[in-house]
């Protein structure tokens, strides 16, 4: 049986497989690799959504770097953004002199990286850069540039290896559209 049969009928289109995706990571991973020779990263996971992109991409730095976790809310139910969003989880460690980067799954309007940033100029980062799985630039609203990007994608609302509708679909293992009947009659 294919228990993952009932989530994969709302998927209009795959966007990534999970080998597109593994293969991109693996670049990514190589390239922050050569990046950060000699240092030692302090790399920040946003909840959820990154948790599967960061676990695959630490694999892949050869580095000996250090992980923390910080979370925010901004979405409900819905596939917009309600425009506030809330720090619900801060870091455990502090980042006094670190070279950070923030980890995120998908830049949409920026607000969230945007609010993430202001909190975290001002700890005293030795440097801070920022790291997406996809960006969707049609829906910037506020300027911010990602160092670090995977995929830029068009404007659709995606789930999947880790990206969600409503806490489901994180764990399918490719990236794909989400079908615009599963949410017209909540949004
Ligand atoms: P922003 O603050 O508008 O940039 O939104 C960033 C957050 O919105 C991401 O961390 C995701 O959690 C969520 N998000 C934005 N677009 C999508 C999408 O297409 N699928 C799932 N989550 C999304
Ligand atoms: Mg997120």
């Amino acid at each position: 049986m294919d228990s993952q049969k009932g989530l994969r009928e709302d998927i209009t289109s795959v966007l990534y497989t999970r080998q597109q995706l593994q293969t991109a990571v693996e670049e990514l991973g190589q390239r922050i690799t050569r990046d950060y020779q000699g240092k030692e990263p302090f790399m920040i996971c946003i909840l959820k959504g990154a948790c599967v992109f960061f676990c695959d991409l630490i694999r892949h730095i050869d580095l000996p770097l250090e992980i923390d976790f910080m979370s925010t809310s901004s979405y409900g139910v819905s596939t917009v953004t309600s425009g506030e969003v809330k720090l619900v989880k801060d870091l455990d460690r502090s980042i006094l002199g670190r070279d950070v980067l923030l980890v995120e799954d998908i830049v949409d309007t920026g607000m969230t990286l945007n609010y993430l940033k202001k909190i975290l100029t001002g700890r005293g980062a030795a440097s801070l850069r920022i790291v997406a799985l996809l960006d969707k630039p049609a829906r910037r609203e506020a300027p911010l540039s990602v160092d670090y990007i995977c995929f830029q994608i068009p404007d659709a609302f995606v789930v999947g290896y880790g990206l969600d509708y409503n806490e489901k679909y994180r764990n399918l293992p490719d990236v794909g559209i989400l079908s615009p009947t599963v949410y017209e009659q909540q949004d």
